[in-house]
């Protein structure tokens, strides 16, 4: 490779080999366990109008003040590379009327985000997220079965070390009041706080939980909780959710100081993390947003759902083993057999069955190294005098006609079609 060979840009990685066959592992447990619950599959665009993120995901978090890949298109239209799923299917679920069907509209996603973060184990400028969302309905029973299906799909997956904390947040009139609170608590305490967390003290003071600085924690450790201001309603909510979670043997630590990075969360937040990775502990996340919808433009409307990362799953669950397809039939032939080998890997593979030739040009002897290494059950021989086909198995070898037709049609029989 010269120097300015171009590079996958830092922060970014190709999928292939063994986190590939992860990711296809990840998809194939979802559908199982979605699809059977009612979840429908979504797939929103890779951009947006900047305005949606702005509005929905919130001014003052961390992901639209730094993170955005925000760009200008030739039109002259501002749009974001998605950061998160959230808005957008909120978006999707305005646009397509989906408040006509019946409620709750449950979908799910696999897809790809971006979001410009320093890069470091676990954490990419490009992730992979799987999510589900189900907009239209208050009912905790709803919170439950999402956070059960969280837990089921990390269990399916093998994931290591799993540990899941919930809190509640409230309505938005309850946690501004104990914002407001919150603030004086700090105003109290400035000069013992960070320099960043005094900074933010208007913008985000709920920040300040999440800080490892010594003087802050001190501060926090009296700071008044959210959980401890909640209305009636907001509590029965939050105590039915746990009394299902209960039901359904799901393990949970309610966590007063939970943070999520995103602003239109209301009422039941949750995280699930894992103790096999390192900084990056968050395997997936989520909780009720109902106020979104109303922010993006809708009628009030309520969802709830999560997003877990998909590389911090396969990370959790400590890799997957290569599951290559093995082959039925590996065809070697003569080069004046060319033709008649590509006839019968075509017909075999139309027939439904994994099939490969020869496309390296190596010589017969080394063809037949390959078919061993391929794992073929059968491996058939076309040479310039007469072909056969050879039982890996049994070590039978039997001969075939010389034509294709004959060829494939001896295949196709000892292959059972
Ligand atoms: P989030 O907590 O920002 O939530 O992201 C969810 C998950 O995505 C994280 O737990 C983590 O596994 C993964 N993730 C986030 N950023 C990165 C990164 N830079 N590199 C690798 N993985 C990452 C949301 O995105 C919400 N939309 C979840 C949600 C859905 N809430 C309600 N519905």
């Amino acid at each position: 490779m010269s120097p300015d060979t171009p590079q996958a840009p830092r922060g970014t990685q190709d999928v292939l080999g063994e986190l590939a066959a992860g990711f296809h592992l990840v998809e194939e447990a979802a559908r199982r366990r979605f699809e059977p619950a009612g979840f429908r599959r979504i797939e929103t665009p890779a951009f947006e109008d900047t305005a949606l993120f702005a509005r929905g995901v919130g001014e003052s978090t961390d992901v639209v003040q730094k993170e955005m890949y925000t760009f200008t298109d030739a039109g002259g239209r501002s749009l974001t590379l998605r950061p998160e799923g959230t808005a957008s299917v909120a978006r999707a679920y305005l646009e397509h009327g989906m408040h006509k069907l019946p409620q709750p509209v449950k979908l799910w996603y696999l897809s790809s985000f971006f979001r410009y973060e320093k890069p470091q184990a676990g954490r990419y400028r490009q992730f992979w997220q799987i999510g589900v969302e189900a907009i239209g309905s208050e009912d905790p029973a709803v919170d439950a079965e999402v956070i059960v299906l969280l837990a089921t799909l990390l269990d399916d997956l093998e994931a290591r070390g799993i540990r899941l904390r919930i809190a509640s947040l409230g309505t938005p009139e309850t946690r501004a009041a104990y914002r407001s609170e919150l603030q004086a608590h700090l105003r109290t305490h400035a000069d013992q706080l960070s320099e960043e967390v005094r900074g933010r003290i208007d913008l985000n003071p709920l920040r300040a939980f999440d800080s490892d600085h010594s003087g802050t924690r001190e501060v926090m450790r009296t700071a008044p909780l959210l959980v401890d201001r909640l209305t009636e309603d907001d509590r029965a909510h939050f105590d039915a959710v746990l009394a299902m979670l209960d039901a359904a043997d799901v393990p949970y630590e309610i966590d007063p100081t939970l943070v999520r990075g995103l602003d239109y969360y209301t009422r039941t937040v949750f995280e699930f993390t894992s103790d096999a990775l390192g900084a990056q502990s968050g395997v997936g996340g989520g909780g009720r947003y109902d106020g979104l919808i109303e922010l993006i433009g809708g009628a009030p409307t309520p969802g709830v759902g999560w997003a877990a990362g998909i590389e911090r799953i396969l990370l959790a669950a400590g890799g997957v083993p290569a599951a290559d397809t093995p082959a039925d039939l590996f065809v070697a032939y003569e080069p004046g057999r060319r033709a008649d080998a590509f006839t019968v890997v075509t017909h075999t593979r139309r027939a439904g069955r994994a099939a490969q030739m020869e496309l390296a040009g190596r010589s017969l002897k080394g063809q037949l190294k390959q078919a061993g290494r391929s794992g073929a059950r059968f491996v058939a021989v076309l040479r310039e005098d007469g072909s056969v086909l050879q039982d890996t198995e049994t070590n039978d070898e039997v001969p075939m006609e010389r034509d294709a037709d004959g060829i494939v049609a001896a295949v196709l029989r000892n292959l059972g079609i």
